[in-house]
């Protein structure tokens, strides 16, 4: 029986090994990590992710041929294929500082599978990591390696959160890299036999090591790419009286622009896109690439300026203050069905309005009261170190209150920010919402999610992000 092992059981390795446990049957998968609560909340009735469909996979072969384990060097010890699927965090200090990847997790890893090591191993980059990172791991392997051999793969993850599960059952492709040598050879196709029990070998795509590396930056850095150009287009429709839903779809049905990933917004957020492009920023400046590095700079500069502009659209449109007014934020989450807050846009609005003292009452139907405050407290970059890492600023914390019923955010608020695009937010009943707020009532939509006209029928003020706006707005321009 072939015996895979995961360390790291995040977003990405829980999910994506308990497809691979329920798609192949005659495998064998842990899924390990040092953090006991997570491993705890995997082996208990609520997981500590929130994914759509994820729980029924998980129920199906937890037991079976599925078990997640802090005994991360015995389960890597009789394992046959090692995923490392561990945060790569940006580096907070020192060289490369707030672009590099910190590969702290990674060496570690590393190390720990060339000490535990008996037999063979194939070494599976799961982890979304910097070109050539393949190249320090092969050399910490075979210099510990005591006659065992080690073949490094690269298999970056594409899945996104929120829709994984279906992601990962029909995923647009597989990547795996690997070394042009005939063990390399090898590796690949005893890992593309793996994702052939459930994927069509034409989606199966192989490639050199760095490829595969690079792609996985690229694509990402493309994906955002897409949110900073409409958003940067959203702001010269407010200014022109032009409306950015019409302008995306003229764009999108272009076929060979596709109309994915054009919606504007309040800017995007997530493990992911900031963290890759800033590594990719900082591999272009490390080859003597300025004129590149300063092109995909400019997508999170753009994304910056997006949460800027909509937190002064907010104070401008308010009389130029929020100082003790209640503000109603719906959503902290950094997209629907996700209870993930990491680099949510939320986390800067919110940090914007409590700038100019607003008293804020979130409410999101996926992410806990303490998750809220640590955000709230917790220095840029911070938050992808393990916990006792993360030194906390104190929030003020009589300025916040987190609850978990939107009309309950809402009562007695001057103003609503929709920050999440959760559905329940399209379905409130903004009369009854109208009517318990202070007046005038604002809503500003980060997300695009309401029926402007409708809510101006009710009374309110609404500011959409990239539409026309009310005359309201327009006689108090955000300065961003
Ligand atoms: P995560 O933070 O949810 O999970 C990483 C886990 O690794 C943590 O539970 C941590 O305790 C564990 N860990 C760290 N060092 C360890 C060690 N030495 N031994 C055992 N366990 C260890 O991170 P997530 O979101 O799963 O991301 C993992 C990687 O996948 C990152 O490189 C990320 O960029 C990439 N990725 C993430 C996607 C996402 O949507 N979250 C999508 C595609 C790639």
């Amino acid at each position: 029986m072939v015996k895979i092992c995961c360390i790291g059981a995040g977003y990405v390795g829980g999910p994506t090994m308990a497809v691979i446990a329920l798609k192949c049957p005659e495998i064998q998968v842990a899924v390990v990590d040092i953090a006991a609560p997570r491993i705890n909340a995997w082996n208990s009735e609520h997981l500590p992710i929130y994914e759509p469909g994820l729980d029924e996979v998980v129920k199906e072969c937890r037991g079976r041929n599925l078990f997640f384990s802090v005994d991360v060097e015995k389960h890597v010890a009789e394992s046959d294929i090692v995923f490392v699927s561990v945060n790569t965090p940006t580096k907070t200090q020192g060289l490369g500082a707030g672009k590099a990847a910190d590969l702290t997790y990674w060496e570690s890893a590393a190390r720990m599978i060339a000490d535990v090591s008996k037999s063979d191993k194939i070494v599976v980059e799961k982890s979304t990591v910097p070109v050539k990172t393949a190249e320090a791991i092969e050399r910490i392997l075979t210099h510990n390696r005591k006659g065992i051999n080690f073949t490094i793969l690269s298999n970056p993850e594409f899945l996104a959160e929120g829709t994984a599960i279906k992601d990962l059952f029909n995923p647009d492709r597989v990547l795996i890299g690997g070394r042009e040598t005939p063990e390399g050879q090898k590796a690949i196709h005893a890992l593309r036999d793996v994702y052939a029990h459930w994927v069509p070998v034409e989606r199966i795509l192989c490639t050199n090591l760095w490829s595969a590396e690079l792609s996985k930056l690229a694509a990402n850095a493309f994906l955002a790419q897409r949110i900073s150009s409409v958003n940067a287009i959203s702001a010269l429709c407010e200014a022109t009286g032009a409306d950015v839903t019409q302008v995306s779809h003229a764009i999108g049905t272009d076929s060979r622009v596709g109309p994915k990933f054009l919606n504007a917004s309040v800017g995007f957020g997530g493990s992911c896109f900031q963290k890759d492009i800033l590594n990719l920023v900082y591999i272009c400046e490390c080859n003597g690439l300025p004129e590149v590095a300063n092109y995909w700079k400019q997508v999170i500069k753009v994304n910056d300026y997006q949460k800027t502009r909509f937190v002064n659209r907010v104070v401008s449109s308010m009389f130029n203050t929020v100082s003790g007014k209640k503000i109603a934020i719906l959503g902290f989450a950094f997209k629907k069905d996700t209870g993930d807050t990491r680099e949510t846009p939320a986390i800067d609005v919110c940090k914007g309005l409590l700038g100019d003292k607003a008293k804020l009452s979130i409410f999101d139907p996926q992410v806990t009261e303490d998750q809220i405050i640590r955000d709230l407290s917790m220095k840029k970059f911070d938050w992808d170190h393990p916990a006792h890492l993360q030194p906390l600023s104190p929030t003020n914390n009589k300025q916040v209150t987190v609850v978990w019923d939107a009309y309950e955010a809402i009562k007695d608020a001057h103003g609503i920010c929709i920050l999440t695009e959760w559905d329940e937010f399209k379905k409130l009943d903004y009369k009854k919402v109208y009517d318990s707020m202070q007046k005038p009532a604002f809503v500003f939509d980060g997300r695009n999610v309401v029926d402007a006209n409708k809510l101006r029928e009710i009374g309110f003020i609404v500011y959409s992000v990239g539409k026309p706006l009310d005359s309201w707005l327009k006689d108090m321009p955000a300065v961003a």
